[in-house]
């Protein structure tokens, strides 16, 4: 996430997420499931820019290319982050944003709740409320599971409901090209239709590659159990899936509850061949490619 004053206000980007490994290991009592992923942030953004704003109101705006239909009320991630921000420090200013959505929707690249940090981190500096990183990470839990991710840092390994964080230094940058289908996924839905695993997957070895920055080893190892699921409810997941494999890169896989899909390639050359190659031959069933790299 970056984060820049302006003349009378700030400006934070907000990067997506993929999650490079996702194991499911179990079902907890509150209805969630317990989690070991792998999560990188890479180079999609959005854009929210923040102005202080006498009316004591919170004011959200949204500028999108594609004539997105998103609430910019209490449904939207940011004004819930704005809103939860500012009665648990009782302060009484209010704030206009206006969010630039670029992240697709529904998508597995976690763009609300990346969103979400950035108002966390943005508000907590226009209104000079101190808080630390660690007191945003539990209002960021509070808002969604991926939300402390963003606050943390830009790759790391997550547990818990995916909100506990550790930090991770990969070895090198990574390159990647992103696939969006048409139709998007409800991450509800892809969990309520999993069954978690008798014996999970270990993702030590994922990890290590990341780590070592060995690539052609981290594509050998892309793992997300949520994938079959999601294929079984989209079949535009699991046909582009196929497609995907037969390009050539070091790996390929879905991520977080989909619906993207991405390429890991060997470098930024390799990632816009692969993505000048998909978007000629693969448009009828592709919304959006998108070339991207780690952001560490
Ligand atoms: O936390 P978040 O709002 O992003 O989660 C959306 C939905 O995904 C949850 O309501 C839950 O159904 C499911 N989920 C889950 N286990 C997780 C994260 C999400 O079951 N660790």
């Amino acid at each position: 996430m970056f984060c820049d004053r302006t003349p009378d206000g700030l400006i934070v980007r907000t990067p997506a997420k993929l999650n490079l490994f996702l194991e499911v290991l179990g079902k907890r009592p509150d209805g969630y499931h317990d989690l070991a992923t792998l999560m990188v942030a890479v180079s999609l953004f959005d854009t929210l820019e923040f102005k202080e704003d006498a009316s004591q109101d919170i004011t959200l705006t949204l500028a999108s290319p594609d004539n997105l239909r998103l609430s910019v009320g209490p449904d939207n991630l940011v004004w819930r982050a704005a809103d939860l921000l500012r009665r648990r420090t009782n302060h009484c200013g209010g704030a206009t944003i206006r969010l630039h959505k670029r992240i697709p929707l529904a998508a597995g690249l976690a763009g609300g709740s990346s969103d979400a940090a950035g108002t966390l981190v943005g508000l907590n500096r226009l209104w000079r409320l101190g808080l630390a990183d660690a007191e945003l990470a539990e209002l960021g839990a509070e808002l969604g599971s991926d939300v402390a991710f963003f606050l943390h840092g830009n790759a790391a390994w997550c547990t818990g409901r995916g909100e506990i964080v550790t930090p991770l230094r990969p070895g090198r940058e990574l390159w990647f090209v992103l696939v969006c289908p048409p139709v998007g996924l409800s991450t509800a839905a892809v969990f309520k239709a999993l069954e978690p695993p008798a014996l999970p997957h270990d993702g030590t070895p994922l990890r290590e590659a990341v780590e070592r920055g060995d690539v052609n080893a981290i594509g050998q190892r892309l793992f997300n159990r949520l994938q079959p699921v999601a294929e079984r409810l989209c079949p535009e997941v699991a046909e582009l899936s196929r497609d995907l494999s037969q390009v050539g890169a070091a790996g390929c896989l879905m991520s977080g509850s989909g619906s993207t899909l991405f390429l890991l390639c060997r470098n930024n050359a390799e990632a816009h061949e692969a993505a000048e190659v998909l978007t000629r031959t693969a448009r009828e069933k592709v919304s959006r490619v998108h070339v991207v790299r780690s952001c560490f």
